[in-house]
């Protein structure tokens, strides 16, 4: 049994009621769902995401406000989708309307005042910045899914914030007077937790496997069994940004990057990385700034 905040007596979490409950769990609009699959889809086309966008002006709207913004920082205007199809690229502007979709999906009027919504995305929206910026320095080529992982990783928590408050509240608690990571007061308090009820989210949005086991794994991926190189990215790019102190909660990591057995583990996949641990971390600091630019275009 729990004794909550206010003293009540509850009975333990089990995962059947978890995901009884996740039945109310956002969908993702029809629109969103469309274009994240023709965006995943090679032959897709510029002209593809364009009739399916058409269907979805407020959408559109959102898409050019970020393809103008100092993010970008585009000599001229773009007017209209198709241009930003044209400038930005098809992969970037499906990155736009991937992180718009996911943001929409669950508004931060659902979630209770113990949680810090914004600095939730920015953590979010940053790692997914790491993740581009470690992937382009070593020469990854594909990493949009990991990408898009970055994005949820950690949705699980407003997943907790948003639908289980009482218990997401006594899992800061006891985080706090322990002085616990919250992946561990998740643990002791309900018995499961943010990662997997991530993985679960992302398997109700159809998203594709690579994508649950970035965020299944992102704090344990020697756990995972494939998918390494994306798994792996995601994790570092969420160590990195812990780094430079953008957190959604201080996480516990008594090793140094250089010590840690994932990059090691990296060095199997992508070999001749001529890269150290700290060369990374310092180059990083330019998407932090970026995150941060972003998140501030993305929230408004
Ligand atoms: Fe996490
Ligand atoms: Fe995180």
């Amino acid at each position: 049994m729990i004794v909550g905040n206010g003293g009540t007596v509850r009975d333990p979490f089990s995962m059947d009621a978890l995901l009884e409950n996740l039945q109310s769990l956002p969908t993702l609009p029809e629109v969103a769902m469309k274009v994240l699959q023709k965006t995943s889809d090679p032959d897709a086309g510029i002209k593809d995401l364009e009739e399916l966008m058409s269907n979805d002006p407020s959408l559109t709207a959102k898409v050019l406000r970020v393809a103008n913004s100092s993010y970008y920082g585009l000599s001229r205007q773009v007017s209209t989708l198709k241009m930003a199809l044209v400038v930005l690229g098809l992969e970037e502007t499906a990155r736009i309307i991937r992180a718009i979709t996911f943001l929409n999906a669950f508004p931060s009027i659902r979630v209770g005042g113990q949680f810090d919504y914004s600095s939730f995305w920015l953590h979010c929206i940053t790692v997914a910045e790491v993740v581009r910026g470690l992937a382009t320095r070593l020469k990854i080529r594909e990493y949009s899914e990991s990408l898009t992982g970055a994005l949820l990783h950690d949705m699980g928590h407003l997943v907790l914030a948003s639908f289980f408050e009482e218990d997401f509240v006594d899992m800061v608690t006891l985080a706090d007077e322990k002085q616990l990571s919250w992946l561990d007061a998740e643990q002791e308090v309900l018995g499961f937790d943010h990662p997997r009820i991530g993985a679960i989210l992302c398997k109700r949005w159809n998203l594709p496997e690579t994508i649950h086991h970035v965020v299944r794994y992102h704090h344990a991926p020697i756990e995972a069994e494939k998918h390494f190189p994306s798994v792996y990215l995601g994790y570092l790019a969420n160590r990195i940004t812990a780094h430079y102190g953008v957190y959604v909660a201080r996480e516990t990591n008594s090793t140094t990057l250089a010590a840690d057995p994932v990059w090691e583990g990296l060095s199997r996949y992508i070999p001749h990385t001529p890269f150290k641990p700290e060369d990374l971390i310092a180059a990083s600091k330019q998407e932090i700034e970026l995150g941060a630019e972003l998140h501030q275009q993305l929230l408004q």
